[in-house]
């Protein structure tokens, strides 16, 4: 049975590709049906005008943080999403979107091997893997709850290795590759099993 979700995304968008691409390859029985972003113009956008899928922007700012994401919160459960996606969405979430939402599940996408390095967000993550001098980093696909920062249960990981010669951008490369992998992964984790 398909699988309706919604992804929320803040900028590039490569990861929301991956499951635009995967989605229509048939590798996951999915339909995004909604992109919520935090930000207008970027590109991840324009990947979804380009897929024909509705998109919402919900400009988060200090002061409207809790209103912009019970407006997002609304529009997802709105859209009969089975599923929330956090693709690359760089805002901690306030009560006001868990509210909003109700049960739907809510997974998040973040490049390091969790608990390792989580806390960081985008490039910092990569400076501190390389900055310690670890030998291996990767993907971590969880759950993501009301409050609480890059924890809940691990549904996916992947490893790549790390080389001396590394610098924080080579490695984001490898393991944004690794990303895109795991996210097509853990979502195929909640399609619902057709029945026989
Ligand atoms: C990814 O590295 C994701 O793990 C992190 O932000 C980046 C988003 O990339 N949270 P993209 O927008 O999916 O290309």
């Amino acid at each position: 049975m398909t699988l309706p979700i919604a992804v929320c995304v803040s900028g590039r968008g490569s990861n929301l590709q991956a499951l635009i691409d995967a989605i229509e390859q048939r590798r996951l029985d999915a339909r995004i049906v909604l992109v919520a972003c935090s930000r207008a113009g970027v590109p991840a956008l324009d990947r979804a005008a380009r897929a024909g899928i509705p998109s919402g922007v919900f400009p988060v700012t200090k002061a409207t943080r809790s209103e912009a994401q019970a407006a997002m919160g609304q529009a997802i459960k709105g859209s009969g999403a089975r599923l929330v996606v956090l693709a690359g969405y760089d805002r901690i979430l306030a009560d006001a979107f868990w509210d909003a939402l109700g049960e739907v599940p809510v997974i998040n996408i973040h490049p390091s091997l969790l608990p390792a390095f989580g806390g960081l967000n985008g490039m910092k993550v990569h400076q501190a893997v390389v900055a310690a001098g670890a030998t291996e980093s990767g993907a971590t696909v969880h759950r993501a709850y009301r409050g609480k920062l890059d924890e809940g249960e691990i549904l996916v990981q992947r490893r790549v290795p790390v080389s001396p010669r590394d610098t924080p951008e080579t490695l984001a490369d490898r393991v944004l590759a690794a990303e895109h992998d795991a996210l097509v992964q853990a979502v195929g984790l909640f399609v619902p099993a057709a029945a026989s």
